[in-house]
């Protein structure tokens, strides 16, 4: 089952991260069957030399891989079990890759229906995704790691495997929630700056060429210097998602985490507020009245 060139990959759905997946097969040869939700967006991998696929169930034909790389947990549902979904005439005999961030237990759940899975958390954006330089963290088998092992060196630099189903995901969470709540402090100290009459872009000038910044908060620092929230990077309801998850891996672990409650309460409310469809740092814009003014 050792994944070849020759064998064609399947990657399910189109977004950010999908379309970033599958130009990296296509640009290192891999034949790559291609399926989103709105078909508008396989367009350009179909003229990058992909298959587009008419729905899940035609985009697995064939192939002995399919990376799963959807929203959340209702669309890996969906495009699992829906009519026409991987799984609607019978079991897949490849390896599943679960690269949709979900609960770990969703992940553990598909191990019913299907003999190999992976799931497997990656670090990094679009860009990363496009380059092969994600990071990825990986939960399964050793098996079936061990078959896909050279597919995922292609996408990533630095591919680990973690161990049981799952533990892919729990790293992912736990690293959003770093990412979620250090976004959401360097928007409430813009908040602040501005409150207290400091100028703003100034303020985050100073923040992020400080010891206090991580790479992401100076990455941030220039979405909220320029207040464009648009063609997102990360979507906020996104951030959403895997704060909620985080949390209620916390609760289940019967920890009480309040940063990581209180990072999921603003994303959520900022969703609530229509802000769920750009990018995360547009979480400034729910920290205070003056939502969408001069941020
Ligand atoms: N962006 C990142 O930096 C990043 C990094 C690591 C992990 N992730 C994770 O990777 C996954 C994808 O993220 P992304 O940034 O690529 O998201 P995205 O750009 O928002 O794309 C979401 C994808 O999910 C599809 N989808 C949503 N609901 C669906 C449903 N009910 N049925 C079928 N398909 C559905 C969308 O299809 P339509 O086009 O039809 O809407 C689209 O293909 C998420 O789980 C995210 O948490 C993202």
């Amino acid at each position: 089952m050792k994944h070849s060139t020759n064998s064609p990959v399947a990657v399910l759905g189109m977004g950010a991260m999908g379309a970033g997946l599958a130009g990296r097969l296509l640009d290192q040869g891999i034949q790559v069957r291609v399926w989103n939700r709105s078909a508008d967006r396989i367009a350009p991998l179909a003229e990058a030399g992909a298959y587009p696929a008419a729905h899940p169930a035609d985009a697995v034909a064939g192939t002995s891989v399919a990376i799963c790389v959807v929203a959340d947990g209702e669309a890996l549902g969906a495009v699992l079990h829906g009519p026409d979904g991987v799984l609607a005439k019978g079991g897949y005999p490849g390896v599943l890759i679960c690269a949709s961030t979900v609960a770990p237990e969703e992940v553990v759940q598909i191990a019913g229906d299907v003999p190999s899975v992976l799931d497997v958390g990656m670090l990094g954006n679009r860009d990363h995704a496009r380059d092969g330089e994600l990071r990825l963290f990986v939960g399964g088998e050793e098996r079936a790691f061990q078959t896909v092992r050279p597919l995922l060196e292609t996408l990533g630099k630095e591919v680990v495997h973690l161990g049981a189903l799952g533990s892919g995901m729990r790293m992912k969470l736990l690293l959003n929630l770093l990412m979620g709540i250090e976004v959401q402090a360097l928007a409430e100290a813009t908040e602040l700056a501005g409150a207290c009459g400091l100028d703003r872009q100034l303020v985050l000038k100073t923040i992020a060429g400080s010891g206090f910044a991580s790479p992401v908060m100076a990455f941030k620092s220039r979405r909220l210097a320029s207040g464009r929230f648009e063609e997102p990077d990360f979507r906020l309801r996104l951030m959403a998602k895997d704060l909620m998850l985080a949390s209620k891996q916390a609760a289940a672990a019967g920890l009480s985490l309040p940063l990581a409650t209180a990072a999921a309460d603003t994303h959520v409310r900022a969703t609530e507020q229509g802000l769920g469809d750009q990018d995360c740092a547009a979480v400034v814009r729910a920290l205070t009245a003056r939502s969408g003014t001069d941020t």
